[in-house]
């Protein structure tokens, strides 16, 4: 592929995003970047760093010190592989509080910025298609029930959480993601809604595919 496209893909926890885009990603060879990663990686160095939400001049210095890079699919963050942690409980339930920071969403947005110059990118997050990347070539809502999704998480077996377990938590991250003062997680206006709920991997897929090829893209 010659021309240079940036896909963003938006919605909210157990949505699809990371499963479609990263076939997305291999259909049409480009890379596919994990944005929630990055705001997954700062919460686990604030963790490790005994870093409180409440202590924004720490949070502060800790930005100051950290250089993030992605390498192979995995992220380092001052040469430390933090990818294993990514999905811990402990992470899991920090991040989306953590992420409010506006400091940090400045952090990763900078780097998701740098990151991607130049080169033909998918991108999943929360607010990619109306803050990082605004005038993105394409840009898709994923949305599905809060049962679905939380159907979707339980059978991933990526944690021992209990069906309403994992429901409550992901209720209670869509909420504090759609209220976030920036980076609020919402339908960019001119973003393509698709309601994956009684739908497949594939069928999002060729969905996405579909709309990429429409556009002129080769696939
Ligand atoms: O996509 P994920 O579940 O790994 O994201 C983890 C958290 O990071 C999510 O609850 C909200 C936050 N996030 C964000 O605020 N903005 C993004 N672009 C991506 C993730």
């Amino acid at each position: 592929m010659e021309k240079i496209i940036v896909v963003a893909i938006d919605g909210p926890a157990g949505a699809g995003k990371s499963t479609v885009a990263k076939i997305v990603a291999n259909r049409v060879d480009i890379e596919y970047v994990d944005s929630g990663a990055i705001y997954r990686a700062i919460t686990k160095k604030m963790l490790d760093s005994n870093i409180k939400i409440e202590d924004y001049s720490k949070i502060e210095e800790l930005l100051k010190d950290i250089n993030i890079s992605l390498l192979n699919g995995k992220i380092f963050i001052n040469g430390e592989d933090l990818t294993p942690f990514l999905r811990t409980k402990e992470v899991t339930e920090l991040v989306s509080p953590v992420s409010n920071n506006v400091a940090i969403r400045h952090k990763v947005n900078e780097f998701l910025n740098e990151y991607s110059k130049n080169k033909s990118i998918i991108m999943d997050g929360r607010d990619i298609g109306t803050v990082v990347f605004p005038n993105a070539d394409f840009k898709i809502y994923l949305d599905a029930s809060l049962e679905k999704r939380s159907q979707r998480r339980f059978l991933e077996k990526t944690t021992n959480m209990s069906l309403d377990d994992i429901a409550h938590s992901i209720k209670k991250r869509d909420d504090n993601d759609k209220n976030k003062s920036f980076g609020a997680l919402k339908v960019a206006s001119d973003a393509i809604y698709l309601d994956t709920t009684d739908l497949s991997v594939d069928e999002v897929v060729d969905n996405i595919l579909k709309i990429i090829k429409y556009n002129g893209v080769k696939v």
